[in-house]
């Protein structure tokens, strides 16, 4: 990021981690060193990165809010994971919202005014200038694509209300936040941001010494990141231990084929929940069930798709992956499918499920190790952060990968902002 002379001009600015499933913001200003996580939903840091559309309201509910009202089947459009459209032809395509065609601009925007707005009241002041997260690749392998996602995004922060926005590196903002607390030594650090929907690495060198510098870029050697997170881990799970309880790998038709797999890998998948409630998709869906061998099970999907429950079953899931952090056996309870209905997933079905994202994310940091120009026993220290780096199976891997480094893992799910705000302090206030 260029260091100009935007300085001056600026009493406050904050730093804001628009996250696919959490978002948080931190502000920074002129009359001390603080940097302060703004409660941003009642008394949370985080607020999950949802909106709720009102069938009978012009107002939107967000965060936790949302999702309660969804969950309690109030009338109305219920969206998350909405960063994941960035940069995507969804973008231009936009989606219907109370019989209305709405560009996703209209979606996240009202989102990113709020969070804006929370920053604002607990400053008492206006704030127009952000530093903006940004995962190392919104899109893999398509700098086009990527450049596009970013420039919306701006536009969308712009229409917000900001009138000065910088962009930086989710997990070096990560390694900005763990670096006030270090000691003058140096360390060569890898920081691992696992998310929702994306996982991103940096290889920086970090000092207690350097919180002053200005310009940082001679100090990061490779970023590199690729576009799978806890939603993927979501998918793989649903897929293992939740369809077939709904039918997937069930016969059909006379000729005793298996049930296609489309719905069940449009029921795992967050961003195509909403396309299965369609009138049209109801209606083919119906007709694939009456030629269905198993109707106990499938009619269970039928359920979930007619009553619009699919993200019930993505919250059920999700609630799994995350017991799973902490016990090797989880039951789930799908009583709102089924009268008595639960779905037990163990660990390890978990693991051999995550098998062909490990490998991805594997492949991602030693090319972010190759491009920084070192071997991986030069790191020093890893960074976690991100709800993902809380998964049993990706710290045992992180060990095997730096065997000799230490491991730190700080606040996994407010570190990005806390450290966006740092770097909207060297940005765009005088008080650093
Ligand atoms: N204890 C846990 N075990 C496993 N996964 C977890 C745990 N806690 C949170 N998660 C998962 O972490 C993800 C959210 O992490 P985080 O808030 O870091 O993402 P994000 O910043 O919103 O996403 P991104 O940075 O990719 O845009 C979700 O998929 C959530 O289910
Ligand atoms: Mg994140």
């Amino acid at each position: 990021m260029n260091i100009n002379n935007k300085k001056s001009l600026h009493e406050i600015a904050c730093g804001i981690d628009f996250g696919t499933s959490n978002t948080t913001v931190a502000i920074a200003n002129n009359l001390d060193t603080s940097i302060i996580l703004v409660p941003v939903e009642d008394h949370h840091v985080t607020i999950p990165s949802t909106i709720f559309f009102q069938s009978d309201s012009p107002s939107a509910l967000f965060g936790r809010q949302a999702l309660n009202a969804y969950i309690g089947r109030e009338e109305g459009r219920f969206m998350r994971s909405f960063k994941r459209v960035l940069g995507t032809s969804l973008m231009k395509e936009g989606t219907t919202i109370s019989g209305r065609q709405t560009q996703f601009e209209a979606i996240i925007g009202p989102f990113i005014a709020h969070v804006k707005n929370k920053a604002e009241l607990l400053a008492d002041k206006d704030i127009n200038a952000v530093v903006a997260g940004r995962p190392v690749h919104f899109v893999d392998g398509n700098d086009k694509a990527d450049l596009a996602a970013e420039s919306q995004l701006k536009s969308i922060f712009s229409e917000a209300g900001f009138k000065e926005i910088s962009f930086q590196y989710e997990p070096i903002a990560a390694a900005f936040a763990h670096e006030l607390a270090m000691g003058d030594k140096e360390r060569l650090a890898v920081v691992m941001d696992i998310g929702g929907g994306t996982s991103d690495f940096t290889i920086m060198r970090l000092s207690g010494r350097y919180i002053q510098k200005l310009d940082r870029k001679d100090d990061i050697l490779a970023n590199a990141g690729i576009r799978i997170g806890g939603n993927d881990f979501d998918r793989t799970l649903s897929l293992a231990c939740f369809m077939p309880l709904l039918g997937m790998g069930s016969l059909w038709g006379a000729k005793g084929l298996n049930f296609p797999l489309t719905p069940f890998f449009d029921l795992a998948e967050l961003s195509k929940i909403q396309c299965m409630y369609t009138r049209k998709y109801k209606r083919d869906l119906n007709a694939l069930i009456k030629q269905s061998t198993n109707k106990t099970l499938t009619q269970r999907l039928q359920f979930v798709v007619e009553e619009e429950l699919g993200h019930s079953l993505m919250a059920s899931v999700e609630d799994s992956k995350i017991n799973l952090s902490s016990n090797e056996q989880t039951l789930a309870d799908l009583s709102f499918i089924e009268t008595g209905l639960q779905s037990e997933c163990s660990r390890n079905q978990f693991e051999d499920s995550l098998y062909a994202n490990l490998a991805s994310i594997i492949d991602t940091i030693n090319a972010c190790v190759l491009q920084a120009g070192i071997t991986a026993d030069a790191i020093g220290l890893v960074i976690l952060t991100g709800g993902g780096t809380a998964i049993p199976v990706i710290q045992k891997l992180t060990r095997q990968l730096f065997p000799e480094a230490e491991i730190a893992d700080g606040n996994r799910l407010s570190s990005v902002g806390f450290g966006l705000a740092c770097d909207a302090r060297r940005y765009y206030l005088n008080s650093h």
